[in-house]
C-alpha cells in the first residue's frame, strides 16, 4: 500500500536549519583551511558557540518532523526500523563531535595551545565533513522520498545502503 505523501510545508524550518548547518560547515572549513597560522580566537570563540546550538535545533526539529513519519511508514514497512536506528545513533554521534569540538575551540578561543593545529584540523574536518553526509542523507536522500510518498521497498534498501 502506499502511504499518503507529507505536506511540503513541514519541511520548510528542516531546509532552514539544514542551510544554516551548512553555512556552520563551510565556516569551518574555511578555519581548517587557514590553519595553522591563520586562527582568529574571536572565531573559535563564535563558533564555539554557535556549533551546539545549531546541532541541537537541527536534531530536535530532525526528531519532531521526520522521525514520525518515518515512524508511521515503519509501521507497514518494519525494515524501516533500522532507518529510524541509525539516525538516532548519528545523532548521537553528532553531539558527541560536537561537544568535542566546543571544547577544543574554546580551548583555542581562551588561548591555550592544545589541541594542536593539527588535532584542531583534523577534528574541524571530521566534523564538517560528517555533517554534510548527514544532511545529504536526510534531505537529498529521505526527504524527497517522504515528500513522494516514496516507494517503502527502496526506503527499506536505505537501512541497507545508507553510507
Ligand atoms: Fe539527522
Amino acid at each position: 500500500m502506499r502511504a499518503q505523501a507529507p505536506d511540503h510545508s513541514a519541511f520548510e524550518s528542516l531546509l532552514e536549519i539544514w542551510g544554516e548547518q551548512l553555512a556552520l560547515c563551510d565556516a569551518l572549513e574555511q578555519m581548517a583551511d587557514a590553519l595553522p597560522i591563520g586562527l582568529s580566537k574571536m572565531n573559535c570563540l563564535r563558533l564555539a558557540r554557535t556549533i551546539p546550538a545549531v546541532v541541537d535545533r537541527a536534531h530536535k526539529l530532525e526528531e519532531l518532523l521526520l522521525f514520525p513519519l518515518l515512524q508511521r511508514r515503519a509501521a507497514s514497512s518494519p525494515a524501516l526500523n533500522a532507518v529510524i536506528e541509525r539516525l538516532r545513533y548519528e545523532h548521537l554521534e553528532d553531539d558527541a563531535y560536537a561537544e568535542e569540538l566546543y571544547d577544543a575551540l574554546n580551548a583555542r578561543g581562551w588561548g591555550r595551545a592544545t589541541p594542536s593545529a593539527e588535532t584542531l584540523g583534523y577534528m574541524l574536518r571530521t566534523f564538517f565533513a560528517a555533517m554534510r553526509r548527514h544532511i545529504w542523507f536526510d534531505r537529498d536522500v529521505l526527504m524527497p522520498l517522504l515528500l513522494a510518498g516514496g516507494e517503502d521497498e527502496m526506503l527499506a534498501g536505505l537501512s541497507r545502503n545508507a553510507p
